[in-house]
């Protein structure tokens, strides 16, 4: 959850490979050509000095941080260890299983004595080990459990498969948040998507807010939990957390990816979400026990509502190369 190399700018985390064949539809659109434009006008409004590394980026891996894959696949075997280095994690399902649980109930109100979530797709994006996924799972929904690193989603799959309760009920796939949403068949299916503790390891957040669109049903639910960019959450999240208590591995964490309510906020309403709820959540180093507090300065939770589908190819931005396309010129 937590931890730092600073300095680590995102500009210098592109994958040097050619764009991968992803994502024509049946209709002809293309998913990969969206999330190259978005790319590339990101680059462009970040003025980035070197514009051809980004442009060479696989699409279908904009998110990815290959340091923090590289992190995660280290940490792999280590998912179930409840005391070991994702002891906080498993904590932390006192909270956000119960959140997910009773919003998704407020906005799908259904009578399924033991298994309330019956009937609902649900997506976990970074599921990691399954810590989250399983939960919900046993609560009745169907779930689809992500992640980029092929040993955790094996880890995931190995440890759902000694539970005969969660038996058709999960699905894991090694595959990145904007792989699955190339695929026709899973775009737009899903009640809601959760993100926990993931937001904080990507190499670039639009595409990922993007996508996370691009998944979920109208009106169906978003829910992060990730760290505030703030002092606090450098002293506590990564001084304390990471290289005093030992709490999560040191380097975990890079505190130049945490990001803001209020900067996720805009991002979320940019990509058609509407933001309904911000609640801080704090851990206790002694107690091993997470609460919720009204301070958001370190750990929140964020849930969203698609209120928007903006899975449109976008509109040309004044690239040569589209105005050209658009305009029928060609030099
Ligand atoms: C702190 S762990 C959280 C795991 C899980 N969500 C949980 O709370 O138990 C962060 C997870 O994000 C995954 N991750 C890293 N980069 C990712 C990306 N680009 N897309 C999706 N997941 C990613 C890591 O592999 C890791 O499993």
């Amino acid at each position: 959850m937590f931890s730092c190399k600073f300095g680590r700018l995102i500009s210098g985390l592109c994958i040097p490979k050619a764009a991968p064949m992803c994502g024509m539809s049946p209709t002809g659109f293309s998913w990969s050509a969206v999330c190259q434009r978005r790319t590339l006008r990101l680059q462009r409004t970040q003025k980035n000095p070197e514009p051809c590394h980004l442009s060479l980026r696989q699409s279908s891996h904009a998110t990815v941080d290959p340091d923090e894959v590289r992190r995660f696949q280290l940490l792999s075997s280590k998912w179930w260890d409840e005391q070991g280095e994702f002891a906080a994690l498993h904590a932390m399902n006192d909270l956000r299983v119960p959140l997910i649980r009773d919003n998704l109930l407020n906005m799908h109100p259904k009578n399924h004595p033991g298994r309330p979530l019956s009937g609902l797709k649900i997506l976990d994006v970074g599921c990691g080990g399954g810590l989250l996924t399983e939960p919900l799972g046993r609560l009745g929904a169907s779930v689809l459990g992500i992640d980029p690193v092929e040993d955790s989603i094996s880890t995931a799959q190995v440890h759902a498969s000694y539970d005969p309760e969660l038996r058709g009920r999960l699905r894991y796939q090694a595959c990145t948040l904007e792989e699955l949403s190339a695929e026709a068949e899973e775009a737009g299916r899903f009640d809601a998507l959760v993100a926990s503790e993931v937001v904080e390891h990507l190499a670039d957040l639009e595409t990922f807010a993007f996508c996370c669109n691009h998944m979920l049903k109208p009106g169906g639910s978003l829910f992060i939990t990730t760290i505030n960019k703030t002092n606090l959450s450098y002293a506590l999240g990564i001084v304390v957390a990471e290289q005093l208590l030992r709490i999560v591995p040191n380097g975990t964490h890079d505190w130049e990816k945490f990001i803001s309510p209020v900067e996720l906020e805009r991002l979320l309403e940019s990509n058609g979400f509407s933001v309904q709820t911000v609640q801080g959540m704090l851990y206790n180093p002694l107690s091993g026990a997470w609460s919720w507090t009204n301070s958001t300065a370190i750990n929140y939770a964020l849930r969203a509502v698609k209120v928007r589908d903006d899975v449109q190819p976008e509109p040309t931005d004044g690239t040569e190369e589209e105005e050209s396309h658009r305009t029928g010129t060609h030099s």
